[in-house]
């Protein structure tokens, strides 16, 4: 059979598998609800996984996330996002709720006020900023707005916030102890102003194994099922347990480098200020990716012996979630075996409104 043209993102199922589980018995040994962001896989194959490995539910982005998800079987969404809801997003948040239980971040009395008007009673957990200065507000805050946000008609089920910063080099410690402290001030903020929060939310990839038991009910871990060549530079994991690579084939030797088909418009173009390069090759550690276009990776090679043109490298892509998005399937493999043994579609692929 002709083989896959290239290039194209394939998951190994084994290694998938073994992030799930490891995800979820971590979060079971704590005491830990597990719901993690699906923006990451957009699959309804891995929401199921998920959810059948003992996740409460999923985290999401966007509305249009929550509709492809809810409409695969999904009950119970986040919409972790401080969202502006006008008119048109009210009506889809409404006709969402028919199908699913959902809850929206605030992190402003008018932002609660705006969703109050279009969803009274809605589910909401306030924002809180624990240091990556994105969205949310002052811990101390929180309990403020929680009660604005009652009196608008909301109901306030708690607080949750995304240690973003956990994304830097030996971050991972001081930030979850950063995220811990934000959310048992915002906690002890709600109490004063009459609130019991019942959910406490927080947890990136890398600070999730961090994450405070004795503050927090809830992780949002969402990188971890496929991991990428951020988590393995940080040294979050190990190369093993990376699950998703960018099949390439290499197309040139120019300037006695290797030159692959694996470009930003099928690996992104992130670069963070630590990486390496753009992205990693899985099965050559020593190699490094200085230079990327559209269709073109440039990859300098440790050893004098080029692989030859026309044969096939897996790139690690540096943030795997832009990457998912730039594809309509994943290739499904299992191990080393190359043949597929399934095909799934990125349903929530774009849906980013
Ligand atoms: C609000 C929120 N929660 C959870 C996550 C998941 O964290 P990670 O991407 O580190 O897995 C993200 C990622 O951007 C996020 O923005």
């Amino acid at each position: 059979m002709a083989e896959r043209p290239t290039p194209y993102l394939q998951v190994d199922l084994e290694v998938l598998e073994g992030n799930l589980a490891e995800m979820a018995s971590f979060a079971s040994d704590r005491g830990l609800a597990l719901r993690p962001h699906a923006k990451t896989h957009k699959t309804a194959e891995i929401a199921g996984r998920q959810l059948q490995s003992g996740a409460v539910g999923l985290t999401v982005a966007t509305v249009a996330e929550a509709e492809v998800f809810a409409a695969s079987g999904v009950a119970d969404l986040f919409l972790a996002y401080p969202l502006w809801v006008d008119a048109a997003k009210g009506e889809r948040l409404r006709a969402l709720t028919e199908n699913a239980r959902l809850t929206v971040g605030i992190d402003s009395p008018e932002s609660a006020r705006a969703l109050a008007a279009q969803l009274p009673g809605a589910s909401v957990l306030v924002e809180v900023d624990s240091g990556q200065h994105r969205s949310g507000i002052a811990a101390a805050r929180a309990g403020a707005l929680a009660e604005s946000a009652r009196r608008a008609g909301l109901d306030v089920r708690g607080v949750f916030t995304f240690p973003g910063h956990s994304y830097a080099p030996d971050a991972m410690k001081d930030v979850a102890a950063q995220e811990s402290r934000a959310l048992a001030a915002a906690t002890a903020s709600l109490r004063e102003h009459g609130v019991e929060p019942q959910v406490v939310s927080g947890g990136s990839t890398p600070s999730a194994h961090q994450a405070d038991a004795s503050v927090l009910s809830e992780v949002r871990p969402g990188v971890y099922v496929f991991n990428d060549a951020q988590q393995w530079e940080l040294g979050v994991v190990s190369p093993e347990r990376i699950a998703l690579t960018a099949v390439g084939t290499v197309v040139s030797h120019a300037g006695g480098r290797v030159v692959l088909d694996t470009g930003s418009k099928v690996l992104g173009a992130d670069r963070a200020a630590y990486a390496s390069g753009f992205g990693r090759l899985l099965d050559h550690p020593d190699a490094r990716i200085p230079l990327q276009a559209e269709h073109h990776a440039v990859v300098e090679w440790p050893h004098d012996e080029l692989p030859a043109r026309g044969s096939r490298l897996r790139v690690v892509p540096n943030h795997v979630c832009v990457a998912v998005n730039l594809v309509d399937e994943l290739v499904v493999v299992r191990g080393s075996d190359p043949e597929p043994v399934d095909v799934w579609r990125v349903a929530a692929r774009g849906a980013n409104t």
